[in-house]
Order: C-alpha cells, then sequence, then structure tokens
C-alpha cells in the first residue's frame, strides 16, 4: 500500500470539538458524536488549497454562472471515468444540494396525494420529502435475509397504484450500506418502466463502495430507464464538505430537465462560490485522498462487524458495502425503547434513532464510522456498555 499521506489515524478530539459542523456542535461537550455522516478526517489538499487561496484573497464574492465554472463538464469527466456513465453536461444542473434535488423532483413530478416508493429503512429527507410535500408513501421494506438487506420485488409491485408516480431510489443505500447489484437494479428499472414512474436516485454514497464493488448508475441501465431518471450527486459526501453545499442533478430527458427548471431559480437558490470550486477540486484532483480514506473506512467497517459478531449479543448487523455508516438491528438485546437514546444516557454518545429512518424501526440505531481507529474503539465499547448496563 502506498505510504499514507493524511494522518487518519491520529485525530485530535480537542480540535474535533472545536469544529461548528453538526455533527460535532449539537450535543453538549462531554458527549461523543456518531451520528449525522460527516467524516472526523482531514480535509484533501487540493479542496484545502482551493479554500485557503479564497480566503488568502479575501475572494468570497458571487461565483460567476455556475455553468460557465466547468462545474458540469467535470461532473460528465468524472462520471465518465469512476462509473463509465458518458453523460452529456448540458442534461445537468448544479443545485445546492443532494436533498433539494430530491423535493424539487418530487414536488415537480407528482401531485399531492401521489405516491413516491421509498425503500425503507431510509435516510430521514426521505420519508420528510413524502410527507412535507403532502405525498403518499409507498413504502418498499427491505428485507433482512441471512446475507443481508434485500428488495423484496412481489411487495412492491402490490404496493403501486396508479396514482404511484415516483420512485425515490437510494443507492448505495443509506443505513444499510447495500449497493444494489445490476439484477437489482434491472427489476427496479422494469418496474419503473411498467408503471411510468420517475425515478429519482439519490447516488451521493457513489464513491464509497468497498472490496471493489462497482456502484452502477440507474441511468446506465438502458436508454428507456434514463430517459424517466433525475441522479442527484455530489461530491459532498465522500469528499467531507457538505457544508459547501453544492450538487449535481443529472436530467434523463429534457422533459424532465425543463419541469425540474420550472421553478424559478431563485426560489431553488443559488450555489456558493466556495462549494463549486471545492467540488472542482474534489473530482478533479483528490482521487489519492478518496482511495486513502476509502480503504481506511473499509478496515473501520471490518472492526465494527467483528465487534459486533463478538462483543454485541443480541444485535444483528450486516457489514455496509458501502458508506460509513453502520445500521444495528438491537432488538435481540431485549433493550426495551431507542438503543440510541438509551446509550445517550448512559454512556455519553450520540448515534442516530433508528424509529427516524421508518416506521418499525425503533430498535435499530445508525453508527457512524468516519473517524479514526481508537476513536472507534471507544464509540464500540460504549455501545458494550450501555448494552450491558441495561
Ligand atoms: C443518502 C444521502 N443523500 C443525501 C445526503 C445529503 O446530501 P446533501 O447534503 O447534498 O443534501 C446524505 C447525507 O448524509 C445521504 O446520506
Amino acid at each position: 500500500m502506498a505510504p499514507s499521506r493524511y494522518n487518519l489515524d491520529d485525530l485530535d478530539i480537542e480540535l474535533l470539538k472545536q469544529r461548528i459542523s453538526e455533527k460535532w456542535n449539537t450535543y453538549p461537550a462531554d458527549i461523543l458524536p456518531a451520528w449525522v455522516a460527516e467524516m472526523d478526517f482531514p480535509l484533501a489538499a487540493p479542496i484545502r488549497r482551493v479554500l485557503e487561496n479564497a480566503l488568502e484573497r479575501d475572494d468570497l464574492g458571487y461565483p460567476i454562472n455556475p455553468r460557465e465554472t466547468g462545474l458540469c463538464e467535470v461532473f460528465a469527466e468524472r462520471m465518465g471515468e469512476r462509473f463509465g456513465w458518458s453523460v452529456d453536461p448540458q442534461m445537468a444542473d448544479i443545485v445546492t444540494d443532494v436533498v433539494q434535488g430530491l423535493y424539487v423532483s418530487i414536488d415537480r413530478f407528482s401531485e399531492p396525494g401521489d405516491g413516491v416508493i421509498v425503500q425503507t429503512p431510509i435516510y430521514p429527507p426521505f420519508l420528510n420529502a413524502v410527507k412535507e410535500t403532502g405525498r403518499r408513501l409507498v413504502e418498499d421494506r427491505l428485507v433482512q435475509g441471512s446475507d443481508g438487506w434485500e428488495i423484496d420485488f412481489d411487495a412492491l409491485r402490490s404496493s403501486i397504484d396508479e396514482r404511484t408516480k415516483i420512485l425515490a431510489l437510494c443507492n448505495p443505500h443509506n443505513p444499510t450500506g447495500r449497493v444494489f447489484r445490476r439484477d437489482e437494479l434491472e427489476g427496479l428499472a422494469q418496474i419503473a418502466i411498467e408503471h411510468d414512474l420517475v425515478v429519482v436516485a439519490d447516488e451521493v454514497h457513489g464513491d464509497l463502495t468497498f472490496d471493489g464493488r462497482p456502484h452502477i448508475p440507474i441511468a446506465t441501465l438502458s436508454p428507456e430507464i434514463a430517459e424517466r431518471t433525475i441522479t442527484l450527486t455530489s461530491a459532498t459526501k465522500a469528499f467531507n464538505i457538505p457544508g459547501t453545499r453544492c450538487a449535481l442533478a443529472h436530467f434523463g430527458s429534457e422533459r424532465l430537465q425543463s419541469g425540474y427548471r420550472s421553478i424559478p431559480r431563485h426560489i431553488r437558490g443559488g450555489i456558493g462560490l466556495l462549494g463549486i470550486y471545492a467540488t472542482i477540486a474534489a473530482w478533479r484532483e483528490s482521487s489519492d485522498w478518496l482511495d486513502e480514506v476509502r480503504s481506511y473506512l473499509q478496515g473501520n467497517r471490518d472492526v465494527v462487524a467483528d465487534f459486533v459478531k463478538q462483543r454485541l449479543p443480541g444485535v444483528e448487523h450486516h457489514a455496509c458495502e458501502a458508506t460509513y455508516l453502520a445500521w444495528l438491528d438491537c432488538r435481540g438485546t431485549g433493550l426495551e425503547g431507542s438503543p440510541a437514546r438509551h446509550i445517550l444516557e448512559t454512556q455519553r454518545l450520540a448515534l442516530n434513532e433508528g424509529r427516524t429512518f421508518g416506521e418499525g424501526f425503533d430498535g435499530f440505531t445508525r453508527v457512524n464510522f468516519a473517524t479514526s481507529r481508537s476513536l472507534l474503539g471507544e464509540i464500540l465499547e460504549r455501545i458494550e456498555k450501555a448494552f450491558q448496563a441495561r
């Protein structure tokens, strides 16, 4: 392995505590946070350079028209290189963030009362987007087999009715960490075509797959699925710059692009200068950082899986194929109520509550393992102690 450029193993908790981001700033200082999806690692050097240069020049004015920054071309280049996806930059728009893209897509391509398919358990903004836009949740529950979380295609087919308009896909999937296989994506694409659904594909974790597993953008499967798909992605998750607010929406047809743009631009909001240039630096120049971080995360993924197996009796967990989020089924521990709440109260460790990922997931919790191995050890030990102390 190439020598490490970034000291991922040696994070200073006192410096982390000074961060003003959501992860480190929501809870009191004595609580160790392992919840919202931010990483604790240092930034990639090219991203840091871009941001520092802007500050050195006191250069925080407006960006030029975002399209003229070249970001859509960089996005197309990146999709081609990483995923073999040939993208026309003209079919991409720069948006403020992935969740915004999800909300706007639901708003534009369905009516209040229409059904939106969501595969639960799910990253909570998917549920909020359906609810807050007055749409109806068409729940496609993933099922927990012995090998991990799978799609129940029969249940999915039977839950669709005439007013189901959108398939909101999260791939790689947060919180289960699944990277859907080609045959699974083909099954979903088939259903979308049969029922004339618009697919809104959140692929923001696509750069964070493990074990060499390929991420397959659903829009690459066939022209028929591409033309009904809006793909949302950004550099913010894989390169840990969510505070810079910048994402890309790719439209598989002009119908989708013009429908999306029918909300006036200023209502959709603007994109910050730093987000655009940080994204370009991430995608163009930061691959070595990503390789290093991804391999470190894969090691952490294994640490979590081994620890759960050996030290957390009653907890079920399928090692993730992507993301840095571990989804733990704690129902077998005998603990009543929310495990995250119990762990927070007894061990001063903040995890995500399972209930926010869908109905019936109260006995689950999500752990963010994007931190140094020693802090991860502390996190896991606190979880163990919490279950012992119940
Ligand atoms: C699946 C998924 N989509 C979107 C986001 C957030 O993206 P953004 O900050 O661009 O809205 C996250 C963040 O954790 C996520 O896990």
